[in-house]
């Protein structure tokens, strides 16, 4: 910084020179370098101040506003609008001196319902049926309104088949693709994608679950709650469905540093929910941002002590397969289950002859006359019997996952 702000090489220069930025005095150089000397200390009350926050300016912006029922304003061609949305279109309009579209005709219109809520054109079968009941209906409309009467049939009809279409099944599967992209849903871990291991076999029941949240109008705020804490619900049943919404935390990208993983989890959940990108808090504050990084951390720590299950628990009501294939499913878990025992039995006896081996050594060492207090704590651990959490930090190569899986196995 003293280099730059003497600005003798162009490329270091502060206030930059190429830029023709005039130099500091002399007074203000000397003030700098005098800093320095001193130990570059902050200055008196320095982090004190609040730096992360929002200014007045930010606070107006619509993101940070409560929702409110608007007035609704007033418009000339009060005829048109049929709902509280179509004023406010109106206008618009109004206000540009344009004028609204004629109203479709039955069949753009079941297009437009179809797609919408399905995603998908309608049959033409649906499109025929419908287009009879629509004309007929606004045919009576015509009437109707000839004779000063209300005209509500054609409304009824499209009221019919927006009702069909939120039934179905379709509608859930349709919108859950929205919410899906919000939750990175994914059937892979997001890297090497050639590896079996990298696969994520049960995120179908998170797919699933969102697809029946929608389908069966499941309140958001529980839709929130069971997404980022279902295990934790004080009526939980062992094989409770709602379990799969924590597929919105798991199904992401995985890193070999789990904070990096715990990163990708906060920024999910905060784009989600709030709305924002939380996760640039993750190494400094910032001056326009709501969000500090203790708020970073706080949701850090929840994520950091929050453990997945070695085995992911089976769902009720969840769709798998037929008997054979779910003994054959069984057989092939025994087996892991059996192998990977051994596995660890055969590793755990290797570990404890080196370290008994080695406490072998070290009590004759003391039995030579070396006695300390931590003489007996060798000798009580190598007479006790092969305890295995004792035994936890001394087995560096064994991961305490790995350990947790292994004591889950013996049980
Ligand atoms: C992995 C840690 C890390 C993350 C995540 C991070 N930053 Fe930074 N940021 C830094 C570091 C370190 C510096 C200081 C760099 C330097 O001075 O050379 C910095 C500097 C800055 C600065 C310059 C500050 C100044 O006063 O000059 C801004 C602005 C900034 N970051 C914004 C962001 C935004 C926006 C995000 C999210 C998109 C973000 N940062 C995410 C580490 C990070």
């Amino acid at each position: 910084m003293i280099l730059s702000v003497h600005q003798t090489d162009p490329e270091l220069s502060m206030p930059p020179r190429n830029k023709g930025g005039p130099k500091l005095t002399d007074e203000q150089i000397k003030t700098l370098e005098k800093w320095v000397m001193m130990g570059a200390p902050a200055p008196v009350g320095a982090g004190v101040g609040k730096l992360t926050g929002l200014s007045q300016k930010a606070r107006d912006h619509w993101a940070f506003k409560p929702v409110v029922t608007p007035e609704l304003p007033s418009i000339r061609n009060q005829a048109w609008a049929q709902n509280e949305i179509d004023v406010f279109v109106m206008q618009k309009l109004e206000q540009n001196g344009l004028k609204p579209n004629p109203a479709t005709d039955g069949d753009s219109l079941l297009r437009r319902l179809t797609y919408d809520l399905h995603g998908m054109p309608p049959t033409p079968a649906e499109s025929d049926a419908f287009a009879r009941d629509y004309d007929a209906a606004v045919a009576r409309d015509v009437y109707a309104m000839r004779n000063g009467q209300p005209a509500r049939a054609a409304s009824l009809v499209v009221e019919r088949v927006v009702d069909r279409l939120l039934t179905s099944p379709r509608y859930g599967e349709r919108w859950a693709r929205h919410w899906l992209d919000t939750a990175r849903y994914s059937d892979t871990r997001g890297n090497r994608r050639d590896i079996e291991g990298e696969r994520f076999p049960s995120a179908w029941t998170y797919r699933d679950y969102v697809i029946e949240a929608l389908n069966s109008d499941k309140p958001y705020d529980q839709f929130i709650i069971e997404q980022l804490a279902a295990d934790r619900l004080p009526d939980l049943s062992k094989d409770d469905p709602r379990l799969a919404a924590l597929g919105f935390i798991t199904v992401g990208k995985r890193f070999d540093n789990n904070d990096d993983t715990i990163d990708e989890r906060i920024d999910t959940t905060t784009k989600a929910f709030l709305g924002l990108t939380v996760s640039c808090s993750r190494c400094h504050d910032h001056k326009f941002d709501p969000i500090p990084a203790a708020d970073y951390y706080s949701m850090h720590g929840i994520f950091a002590s929050t453990i997945e299950p070695m085995q992911e628990p089976v769902i009720r009501g969840t769709r798998i397969g037929n008997a054979a294939e779910r003994a054959d499913f069984d057989k092939k878990m025994r087996d892991l289950v059996e192998s990977n025992t051994r596995g660890y039995y055969r590793y755990i006896t290797a570990q404890l002859g080196v370290i008994h081996k080695e406490f072998a050594g070290r009590a004759l060492f003391q039995m030579a006359g070396q006695r300390s207090e931590r003489a007996s704590i060798f000798r009580s651990s190598i007479s006790s019997s092969p305890s295995v959490r004792s035994m936890a930090p001394l087995i560096s190569p064994l991961t305490r996952q790995s350990l947790a899986r292994w004591l889950a196995c013996v049980g």
